[in-house]
């Protein structure tokens, strides 16, 4: 039997796993830092380092406990090695490397959005390689083309803002408290999507790459311009929330429909939304492909991700290295393992 413990300390949530080869996903903590940052409107850096710093061997602990398993049950120790906040990953990265020194036991340093993309087969072992992932967070929007594990090649990124970004500067000018991504699709219920007709960027051009900074300025510039009523705020979000998934979808689909590949798997905080999930959904069964959503909780961080990606990789035969502790602060997926 193996045992992974995964830590996850990237940005502004502490969280650890236990994933067990018999058991699957037997103990799983997230401490979310966001009540913490959402008085600066965005995470800030240094706080997030030292909360991490604070929780983090609380939360093993209690991981652990709630696992029923102990330290001695543990193969190898996964962390996010990257890309992410460098004083935030070295939290994870340093007890991580720490603690599996003194039990004389492997560190598997972890790419994030592997982790995020790999969650979806947490639960779904039908998925395979090779597959299409649609990644969809607050740092990154990408289509990545997975052929192996490891192996990542990136078929169409942003040429600016993540979508999970502009989810968050438009929820900030709602009113809405950080994240805001959750929120504002909350919001975006009681609206009228067709009342602000915003625009869609990137399409009829050339390639599949996306873009949300116009689409974001027309948002900014449509709100300076309306009468700011309650129902205003709701057919904004509304309006936004339509053209976001309408841009990324038909990128998608333009996509899906020169690369040949059956399975579609959307991961990240923003595969989240049940309006995107829906959209993409429908745009799947249109292009012949089995879209695989993680489980909503898993779509966030969270240290599941981690150990899982870990328990993968131990079982693809990872080379243990000795525990030299390794942070990417900027690490392109492609360049994994090279
Ligand atoms: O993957 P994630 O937890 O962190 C990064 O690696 O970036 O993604 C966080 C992002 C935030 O921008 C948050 O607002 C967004 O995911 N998000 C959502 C939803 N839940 C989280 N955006 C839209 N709808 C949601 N339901
Ligand atoms: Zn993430």
């Amino acid at each position: 039997m193996t045992t992974i413990l995964g830590i996850e300390t990237s940005c502004d949530e502490t969280a650890v796993a236990v994933y067990d080869q018999d058991n699957g996903l037997c103990g799983h903590h997230v401490y979310s830092q966001i009540a913490m940052h959402q008085p600066f409107g965005g995470v800030v850096p240094e706080l997030a380092s030292r909360d991490h710093a604070s929780k983090l061997l609380g939360l093993v602990k209690q991981t652990i406990a709630s696992a029923q398993c102990c330290l001695s049950d543990i193969d190898a120790i996964a962390y996010t090695a990257g890309p992410g906040l460098a004083g935030a990953l070295m939290v994870g990265a340093g007890f991580a490397t720490s603690l599996a020194e003194s039990l004389a036991i492997p560190t598997i340093p972890i790419h994030h959005l592997e982790a995020h993309i790999l969650v979806a087969c947490l639960e779904e072992p039908a998925i395979t390689f090779p597959f299409l992932a649609l990644l969809v967070s607050g740092g990154h929007t990408q289509v990545i083309e997975a052929k192996a594990l490891g192996d990542y090649v990136v078929l169409a990124d942003t040429l600016d803002d993540a979508i999970g970004e502009a989810f968050d500067k438009t929820a900030k000018l709602l009113g809405l408290p950080y994240p805001g991504g959750q929120a504002l699709s909350e919001l975006a219920e009681g609206g009228d999507p067709m009342r602000f007709p915003l625009p869609r960027p990137m399409r009829g051009r050339p390639g599949y790459d996306l873009s949300f900074s116009g689409l974001k300025t027309a948002v900014f510039q449509a709100w300076e311009v309306c009468d700011k009523t309650e129902q205003s705020r709701y057919d904004l979000a509304a309006s936004f929330q339509l053209a976001v998934t309408d841009s990324c979808c038909h990128r998608l689909e333009k996509l899906l429909q020169s690369h040949v590949g059956s399975q579609l798997v959307i991961a990240g905080g923003v595969a989240a939304n049940t309006y995107l999930r829906r959209e993409i959904k429908a745009l799947a069964a249109r292009n012949g492909c089995v879209p695989y959503f993680p489980p909503t909780a898993l779509c966030t961080d969270n240290g599941a991700m981690v150990a899982y990606s870990g328990y993968r990789h131990y079982k693809n035969g990872w080379q243990p290295q000795d525990n030299q502790m390794c942070i990417y602060p900027r690490w392109p997926i492609e360049s994994y393992g090279k």
